[in-house]
């Protein structure tokens, strides 16, 4: 039986082979164990191959960078133009913002690239024929951060989609899709519920799907597309998506595929790239020998061919093929014969063992010379196109109220006799459904509204008449907690509906 395995190859491959460092860092909870494993895997396979380690996360904030990272490891990457980076911990729900995004959006990774591949039979997989690159949206949507307390009761996330950052991820899904004969292209959204949002990611890849004439193309709606990857995972091939449900996507694909510790990642940029494995920093079985360093390997091997090093990814790729077919797995791959699992360091031994020889039953893997091997050429910067016509026509207001038993319609009538002469109040929402005029009384109501103001027939919507509008209200007492200007484009709103509207 021969089974096809894919190439793992990372895009933008530089040449040059010879003496070459790269920027290291262990990371956190299991990074240090597996970063050993991966590393000494390395300097067998590619004595070439110099490390600089830079220190990134608990250890960088205990040191006092605030970010997780100093300036040095900027500098260490800027130098060598990759990291290889370890899991790092970030705490849940309060403390330091993630340092890997931060990271990301540092050094402009836009495309994160997710391989997730069967290896049947040799790890336990219900869908042998499993092979799957996931191209994750790297720098925008919600992970942009910005997250506001607005109320007692309300907080708010900003989802931040802009047209150059689909453009660009979307052209380098049908650029890799292309480059490494891929067939399909599937784009997963919400445009059902998030039009101007996912809307504008999914216009985006029907216009550049069109470019690419040979690929098919498909759109799904990211909760079917989610749940068919996990029950259907052979119908994909390539699947792009924005930030928050590539994130989820790829982890539903890698424990699919076989386990979350054998996938691999690239984050790429213009300028620099950063390899990771897809898994956390698992502190529940952090330094007990145990971790699967596979992900982090296949990420090194992803950076290899990267680095036009297609020799020693070749090598250290058939030959943990070569021990994962010999049955030297550990613990969370569940070796199929009942046999007792490897530890970390046993594992990278066998691949170290094992550098030389192919696999008997997977296809071996054999990249291609650097300067063969098909890159996908990348936009770097947006296209400049014609600018429309934009026109403010009307503001919403965002009011903090919590008063007379939440009745919208007192709190509607309070709005109307604030907004002449410029302004007529539209309607007022809560948590985006109508509920003046003309409400349902079974609406649950916070104490968060949102009070759109359309420019009445004879008053003109200006900045000015939004600032003597947020001050009428001020004076009324009602507390303008945040507010957001309504244009169109060239006659198109520029805003969504409420629902009910
Ligand atoms: P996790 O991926 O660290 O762990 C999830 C489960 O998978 C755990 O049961 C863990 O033991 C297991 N697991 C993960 N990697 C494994 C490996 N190599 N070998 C064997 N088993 C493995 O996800 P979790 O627990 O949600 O997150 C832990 C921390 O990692 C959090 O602070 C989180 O923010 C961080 N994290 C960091 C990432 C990165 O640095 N790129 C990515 C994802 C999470």
């Amino acid at each position: 039986m021969s089974v096809a395995t894919a190439r793992l190859a990372a895009p933008v491959a530089v040449p040059a082979p010879g003496p070459r460092t790269i920027a290291v860092a262990a990371g956190d909870g299991i990074g240090p164990e597996i970063m050993d494993a991966v590393l000494a895997v390395l300097a067998s396979a590619d004595p070439g191959l110099g490390f600089q380690p830079v220190t990134v996360g608990l250890e960088a904030y205990r040191n006092g960078a605030l970010s997780g990272f100093g300036p040095e490891v900027m500098d260490a990457i800027a130098e060598h133009g990759v990291i290889l980076k370890g899991p790092i911990t970030t705490p849940q729900g309060g403390g330091y913002k993630s340092v890997n995004v931060s990271l990301r959006k540092s050094l402009g990774l836009y495309a994160n690239l997710r391989p997730c591949v069967a290896y049947h039979p040799f790890i336990a997989t219900r869908h042998p024929a499993m092979d799957v690159v996931i191209v994750r949206e790297n720098e925008e949507d919600t992970y942009a951060g910005i997250e506001h307390r607005q109320s007692e009761e309300v907080y708010q996330c900003l989802k931040l989609i802009t047209r150059p950052g689909c453009e660009r991820i979307v052209r380098y899904a049908f650029e890799y899709a292309r480059s490494h004969g891929r067939r399909k292209v599937t784009c997963m959204t919400k445009d059902n519920i998030m039009k101007l949002t996912d809307g504008l990611f999914h216009k985006v890849f029907d216009e550049i799907a069109a470019e690419y004439p040979e690929i098919a193309n498909e759109h799904m709606i990211i909760d079917i597309g989610t749940a068919k990857m996990a029950v259907d995972p052979e119908r994909f091939d390539v699947v792009v998506a924005p930030n928050l449900y590539g994130d989820i996507l790829s982890d539903v694909a890698a424990e699919v595929a076989g386990s979350i510790g054998i996938a691999p990642s690239s984050n790429i940029g213009r300028d620099c790239a950063m390899f990771e494995a897809v898994h956390g920093s698992a502190p529940d079985i952090a330094g007990r020998d145990i971790a699967n360093p596979s992900g982090l390997l296949l990420s090194a091997v992803m950076m290899l061919v990267h680095l036009g090093r297609n020799e020693a990814a070749t090598r250290i790729h058939n030959a943990w093929l070569r021990t994962v077919e010999d049955g030297l797995l550990t613990a969370d791959m569940a070796p199929a014969d009942g046999r007792a699992p490897v530890g970390t360091r046993a594992f990278s031994q066998a691949v170290i063992d094992r550098l030389g020889q192919l696999p008997r039953t997977l296809a071996a893997v054999d990249y291609p010379p650097a300067e063969a091997a098909p890159a996908p050429t990348l936009t770097a910067t947006p296209v400049l196109r014609t600018i429309s016509r934009k026109v403010l026509v009307g503001v919403d207001v965002f009011v903090n109220w919590d008063e007379a038993n939440r009745n919208p319609d007192v709190l509607g009538e309070r709005l109307q006799g604030q907004a002449a002469p410029h302004w007529r109040l539209s309607l007022v929402t809560n948590r985006g459904v109508k509920v003046f005029p003309k409400g349902f009384k079974q609406t649950l109501c916070t104490d968060h509204w949102r009070c759109r103001f359309l420019a009445s027939a004879d008053g003109r919507a200006t900045p000015i008449a939004i600032a003597e509008l947020l001050l009428r209200l001020d004076a009324a007492g009602l507390d303008a907690v945040k507010t957001e200007n309504l244009y169109t484009f060239d006659g198109v709103p520029g805003y969504s509906q409420a629902q009910g509207e």
